[in-house]
């Protein structure tokens, strides 16, 4: 990351607000509930192409100058966005071919939006345009704080199959793989006679008869995230170029549903000056993983993708969204606690989609600060109570989030593992991930999801995924971390493949052989609901589905075996000591009762040597009665440290009331105690001076 810095003074908190909705007669009355409600920042323009460019040669900013007056007037501060998300229908119709033609090769009609191809010169150049003309008008005004970059880049648009794409893919290829020999090579085009004389052979993979080549598909899907990427850097370098000088951001969209998404965000965290995520919970929250534990996950992530700073919440919905099967509103209290969720792992931003709801067009039912009953509404009542509370927190902004475990995600690998062709459909790419990382929460273990190539030495604990695709360097890179003192823990489908999706041979998993101490020669995936017992005296009796492996031990300790399923007897838990540290292998999946007791036993052998905070008892923080509730899931414990201080955000997400031992005084309510009481749907944000903490 380059440029501006973002420095806030208090957590920015706000949302999307459209004026080119309303009449302007509205304009202030609205402004004076949202500053009524707390909101401090607006998010302006982010789909207001067409009223800024009604017609290819005419351009109107007179309404756009009156909003941003009157908002600096009114004391928010301004997210400008460029409006390029969707172009104006005059500007589509004149470019048919900017248009997105998907897999079976069908041109997409208008009247939706984001339907642009990102590889179209035309949309980049009138994008460019738009882009040019904001930043020169409004990069010196007062109200702007951030800049945004269009929005949610690819949400709809993550692909096109249209000759411009192909070609541009092409040229992409020949950057990556110089020779046709070598692109040959990688992608094992002897299998099936698929040869390719020269690049210019080379389509993009749409739909074809039966199985695509992985390996073509696995570069398309790098190429269609680096195409979009250039969008955003082609905005990004044309604010600057036109005079911005505030931070830039675009908003990412991580951890939201089970997918991993189109976009590799490690990468694209480079051409922002502070990043951005909107994150919306998916279902009831009744099912497997609890909203709240979505809200985690998506935090874990946007702090590891940001390199552990602060991050920018740009969207959640203040109540309801209006684009699941059915939509219910939030829960009283609900909206309180997933902020303060995001707050605790990280953002230093709270906002919304959106501050006005809107009468009309797909989105009139998705929930808003001011929904249609007006301020008379819940929502309004808990945003504005929100508002004072995020207002306490000043002090917490630019703190830094603390975790002692890591879990290594590649979107790369995630994207190979959703080939139809591996082992089992019913293992995918985000499973193992997800359930470990439930399974940490539960422990009360704070982990950091980060990129494998990132410096691993601060953690204590290491997580290895089902990382099917990762490097010939890492499993030396994890010996070195768990020889210095780390617990290393592998998963089975880990460290099979390397970057061009080709298998190591040898024994499975492949990288990690040597790490693990042990080998198997094939897989055996468990058809749906079929669960085999497996247990150890260590980690009690555990449920193993999906995936089983005969693992032959060459160099480990066995701590649990099956005990049914096609491989009675064989070792399904393995520890290898390596230097201070060790290294396991679980060769099944497990659930997140599974996940706990195996990360617990992973972690009792850290507490033997060297104390991790959150997996050991500290300061007489974790009771009998928070362990419970951390276990349960009902507790969330998160530290923030920065300047010598420690904030601990305690929220209680379940029904039973919890007493948890935290001396220091309580931000939200200015208390001093030694002990935080908090009732169902309770949180405390304690604050305590913290000797070595930085
Ligand atoms: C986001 C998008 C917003 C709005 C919101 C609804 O994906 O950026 O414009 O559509 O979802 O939840």
């Amino acid at each position: 990351m380059a440029g501006a810095r973002w420095n806030p003074e208090r957590i920015a908190y706000g949302g999307d607000w459209s004026p080119e909705q309303w009449p302007e007669a509205d304009w202030p009355a609205q402004l004076t509930a949202l500053r009524d409600a707390g909101i401090t920042t607006v998010t302006l323009g982010v789909f207001a192409w067409a009223r800024l460019q009604p017609h290819p040669d005419v351009w109107d900013f007179a309404w756009f100058d009156r909003a941003l007056d009157l908002l600096h007037r009114e004391g928010f501060d301004v997210v400008l966005a460029t409006p390029t998300a969707s172009p104006p229908v005059w500007f589509s119709r004149a470019h048919p071919s900017s248009r997105v033609v998907d897999r079976d090769g069908v041109r997409l009609e208008l009247g939706s939006r984001q339907n642009w191809c990102p590889s179209s010169p035309d949309y980049r150049r009138h994008a460019s345009e738009v882009t040019r003309r904001l930043a020169e008008r409004y990069a010196d005004h007062p109200a702007v704080v951030l800049w945004h970059v269009n929005n949610e880049l690819g949400c709809h648009n993550a692909e096109c199959f249209c000759e411009v794409s192909a070609e541009a893919f092409r040229t992409w290829l020949r950057g990556r793989h110089e020779t046709i020999d070598e692109l040959n090579r990688a992608w094992g085009t002897a299998f099936w006679s698929q040869r390719y004389g020269s690049f210019d052979e080379i389509g993009a993979p749409a739909r074809s008869t039966t199985f695509l080549n992985p390996a073509q598909v696995l570069d398309w899907r790098r190429f269609c995230s680096h195409e979009l990427r250039r969008v955003l850097q082609l905005e990004r370098d044309t604010l600057r170029s036109a005079g911005a000088k505030a931070p830039v951001t675009t908003n990412f969209m991580m951890g939201m549903g089970h997918a991993p998404g189109a976009l590799d965000y490690h990468q694209w965290a480079q051409d922002v000056d502070v990043v951005s995520n909107d994150h919306y919970e998916v279902g009831w929250g009744d099912d497997e993983a609890r909203l709240h534990e979505q809200v985690a996950w998506a935090g874990d992530l946007s702090r590891g993708v940001a390199e552990g700073r602060p991050w920018f919440l740009m969207e959640h919905a203040p109540s309801g969204v209006n684009w699941q099967r059915v939509n219910r509103s939030r829960r009283p209290g609900e909206l309180r606690l997933a902020t303060l969720g995001h707050v605790a792992r990280g953002a230093d931003a709270a906002c919304f989609f959106q501050l006005v709801q809107s009468v009309a067009g797909a989105e009139k039912f998705h929930s808003a600060v001011i929904p249609h009953a007006g301020t008379q509404s819940r929502t309004y009542r808990e945003a504005s109570a929100l508002g004072r509370e995020l207002a306490t927190l000043s002090e917490v902004v630019g703190s830094t989030v603390e975790a002692s475990a890591a879990l290594l995600f590649d979107w790369e690998s995630a994207w190979a593992m959703q080939d139809p062709t591996m082992p089992s459909n019913d293992l995918q790419p985000m499973d193992t991930i997800r359930a470990a990382h439930r399974a940490l929460g539960r422990l009360g273990t704070t982990a950091d999801v980060v990129h494998p190539d990132r410096d691993l030495a601060g953690y204590r604990l290491l997580v290895v995924p089902s990382l099917y695709l990762c490097d010939d360097a890492l499993a030396a890179r994890l010996e070195g971390y768990a020889r210095a003192g780390a617990e290393v823990v592998v998963t089975f489908f880990s460290g099979i493949a390397d970057r061009d999706d080709r298998v190591r041979t040898g024994g499975y998993p492949g990288a990690f052989r040597g790490l693990l101490g042990v080998r198997s020669d094939a897989f055996t995936p468990l058809l749906p609901g079929i669960v085999v017992r497996a247990g150890g005296s260590d980690v009690g009796e555990l449920a193993a589905r999906t995936w089983t492996e005969e693992v032959e031990v060459r160099d480990a300790v066995v701590v649990a075996r099956y005990d049914d399923g096609p491989w009675p007897g064989a070792a399904v838990l393995t520890r290898r000591a390596v230097g201070r540290g060790g290294a396991w292998y679980l060769a099944s999946q497990l659930d997140v009762a599974g996940w706990r007791a195996v990360l617990a036993r992973v972690g009792a052998e850290l507490d033997a040597r060297t104390p991790v905070p959150e997996l050991s008892p500290r300061d007489g923080l974790l009771t009998d009665e928070v362990v419970e509730a951390i276990a349960r899931g009902d507790l969330e414990l998160v530290r923030r440290t920065g300047s010598g201080r420690a904030w601990t955000f305690a929220l209680n997400h379940g029904t039973d009331p919890v007493r948890v031992r935290l001396p220091g005084e309580d931000l939200l309510t200015g208390r001093c105690a030694q002990v935080v009481e908090l009732g169902a749907g309770g949180a405390a944000v304690v604050r305590a001076e913290v000797a070595g903490a930085v």
